[in-house]
């Protein structure tokens, strides 16, 4: 696989899809002892298919792009948790961010920019979950929600919610950022203005971002910290270390 630096991939695993035992166990054969151990302190058995899945994910699709097998990657986090690749070290210039939720985890990569992502399950939040969520929404944006009729109002959380998860993924730093901080506007269905507060000491110019549905029941959210107007997004549904099948992509 090549990366370019117009380009943005995504890969996508349904890990109850994924129950053959002899792949399984090729899996846990790239794993670290440190993340075996992790996988084993989960509880359910769900949680910890999951966190196999991940880890294979991201190990085997950095291999499609750099000649290192998938069990010699390692990876530290930074001060807020963002996994980043400690081994090898500097050998080459891509990103990535992880997202995952009941039934579908993703992986996205990007060269040269950071990039984060976010998919959020449609059928696991409530309304009442959003509009708890909402209260950490900016001014402007809890007053533009307001004036949407009640029916369009549930599509609209999701988008704020996982816009904002996106952003403050890229940026590395968590719910270090406060969320009312940064806003985003909306012209009918279309994300028209992105804006930050000063004391984010950011450029909101720096900013794309993507909204997309998945399988009727996910909505995903992408962020770059790129103004490069010729980037693309490909995305594959991805069987690690048996296949990537492109898929089409449509856009909110
Ligand atoms: C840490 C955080 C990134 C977790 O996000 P989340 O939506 O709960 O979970 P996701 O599945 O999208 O992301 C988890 C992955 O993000 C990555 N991650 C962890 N910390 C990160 C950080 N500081 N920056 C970027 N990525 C991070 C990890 O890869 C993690 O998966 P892993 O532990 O399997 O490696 C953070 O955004 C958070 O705590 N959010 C709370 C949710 C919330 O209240 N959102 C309100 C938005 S309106």
């Amino acid at each position: 696989m090549e990366l370019s630096s117009n380009e943005i991939h995504l890969y996508f695993s349904h890990p109850e899809q994924i129950t053959d035992p002899e792949l399984l166990r090729r899996y846990k054969s790239l794993l670290t002892e440190d993340e075996l151990t992790q996988m084993s302190r989960y509880y359910f058995a769900g949680h910890r298919h999951q966190y196999l899945i991940t880890r294979a994910l991201i190990r085997t699709s950095l291999s499609a792009y750099y000649p290192v097998d998938p069990a010699e990657w390692r990876f530290g986090k930074n001060d807020y948790g963002k996994p980043q690749i400690s081994y090898p070290e500097d050998v080459f210039p891509a990103r990535f961010n992880l997202s995952h939720t009941d039934g579908l985890i993703m992986c996205g990569f990007a060269r040269d920019y950071d990039i984060g992502v976010d998919v959020e399950d449609g059928k696991r939040t409530t309304r009442a979950a959003l509009e708890g969520l909402s209260s950490y929404f900016s001014a402007q944006e809890i007053e533009d929600l307001g004036k949407l009729p009640p029916e369009q109002q549930k599509q609209r959380f999701f988008d704020y919610w996982t816009l904002k998860e996106s952003y403050i993924k890229a940026r590395g730093m968590g719910l270090a950022i406060p969320l009312g901080k940064f806003s985003f506007k909306f012209n009918e269905n279309n994300l028209s203005d992105f804006s930050t507060h000063p004391d984010l000491n950011d450029d909101a110019k720096n900013w794309q971002f993507w909204r997309l549905p998945m399988a009727d029941r996910y909505q995903v959210a992408v962020a770059v910290n790129s103004a490069n107007s010729n980037l693309t997004i490909n995305a594959y549904n991805s069987v690690p270390l048996l296949r990537n099948d492109s898929i089409p992509l449509t856009f909110l």
